[in-house]
């Protein structure tokens, strides 16, 4: 059992898990979250993959692009197809095979100081290092960044993306803090932690995948900054994001969504409605666990993974189904546990609502509709 408990470091800022997960423990040969499970990850990425080709393509130097945490290889594949130089590292082989499949070169390993070096040494050094809702994942923030510093080109950008901890709070993300989520990055606090590693944040951006996230650019001390940096930092600074008062608050209003979502659901039961929830998100086990919700309120979420249709939650024991293919199985409400995909899940279910079913969501808000 581990504790999810959450804490924020007065030096650096850092909001993080107390208790870490061993890695090993969640990603490997058996982890079953694959990146093209969604359409509009899918468009991001290739998206993003535009946007570093063209910026890569005005370089002088030859590009060379190394993804940690590649998964099944969605990212890498633009420059698979374009002939450049990449490399994707995973330690979820199965994924990484899946990768391998679509033609990117990958390999199954962790990213960290050591095989950073072997990077350089045998490739070179990279001009772009990317990872997306990787690198919050890791608890040792320390090796990856002597990595990026030993592989990273002169003039080489280290992009990333994770969840936001001013989202987090703003919308009461909670179920944002899981497990796999060992770091709630923000700007003020990426550009203190790099900064140690000689290192700083040169570029950020704010996203709307995931329920919102930063996409960090970090470089080296003589790249200059991008304005957007000093006023995002500065933005958190006056909203006071990394005070105890403010996060305090939210763990408040975290408080209050623990007692209203179950009594939501009793009501629902009440009223003769069936209820089931839609995907079976990592997210979903904080909220599960820590709202106190198991067979009795909920007694079925719907997956589209194979891995986890005909698996039970963590520590609630809901089984996991296929969705229904006949409009007659619908449930009457979705209680919608992959609410960071909402509007490509409610476009496709369009037939859901033609018939009457209702949503129940619970970020920012627990709302019918
Ligand atoms: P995550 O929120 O932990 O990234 O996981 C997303 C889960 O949601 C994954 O198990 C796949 C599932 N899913 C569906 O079942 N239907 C969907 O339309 C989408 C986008 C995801």
């Amino acid at each position: 059992m581990f504790e999810l408990k959450v804490g924020i470091c007065e030096s650096c800022q850092l909001v993080q898990l107390i208790n870490e997960v061993p890695p090993e423990m969640m990603f490997n040969s058996h982890y079953p979250f694959r990146t093209s499970s969604s359409q509009r990850m899918q468009q991001h990425f290739r998206e993003m993959a535009l946007k570093i080709t063209a910026a890569e393509s005005q370089a002088d130097s030859a590009p060379f692009i190394v993804e940690f945490g590649c998964n099944d290889g969605t990212f890498l594949e633009s420059f698979a197809r374009l002939g450049f130089m990449h490399l994707g590292i995973d330690p979820a082989s199965n994924l990484v095979s899946e990768a391998v499949a679509r033609g990117v070169n990958a390999r199954t390993g962790w990213f960290n100081t050591e095989t950073a070096a072997e990077i350089v040494e045998s490739a070179g050094p990279a001009t772009v290092i990317y990872a997306a809702n990787t690198f919050s994942h890791i608890p040792d923030l320390a090796s990856v960044f002597r990595g990026v510093d030993l592989l990273l080109a002169e003039d080489g950008r280290f992009i990333f993306e994770d969840p936001y901890l001013g989202d987090i709070v703003t919308k009461c993300a909670f179920d944002q803090i899981y497990d796999e989520h060992i770091y709630y990055f923000s700007a003020t606090s990426i550009d203190l932690v790099a900064r140690k590693f000689g290192l700083k944040l040169i570029d950020v951006e704010h996203l709307g995948t995931h329920g919102g996230q930063l996409r960090y650019t970090v470089g080296r001390l003589h790249q200059t900054p991008s304005r957007s940096v000093v006023d995002v930092i500065e933005n958190e600074r006056q909203s006071g994001l990394h005070s105890v008062e403010r996060l305090k608050a939210f763990a408040q209003t975290v408080e209050f969504r623990r007692v209203e979502l179950p009594k939501v659901l009793r009501e629902l039961a009440t009223a003769g409605k069936t209820v089931a929830g839609y995907a079976a998100t990592a997210k979903s086990a904080t909220v599960l666990n820590y709202c106190g919700i198991d067979r009795n309120l909920l007694p079925v979420i719907y997956d589209t993974t194979p891995e986890k249709q005909g698996q039970l939650t963590p520590g609630t024991g809901i089984p996991i189904k296929a969705f229904p293919q006949r409009s007659e199985e619908f449930p009457d409400v979705y209680l919608l546990f992959a609410w960071n995909h909402e509007e490509e899940i409610i476009t496709r279910e369009s037939a859901f609502r033609a018939q009457g079913g209702t949503w129940l969501k619970f970020v920012p808000d627990i709302t019918l509709s």
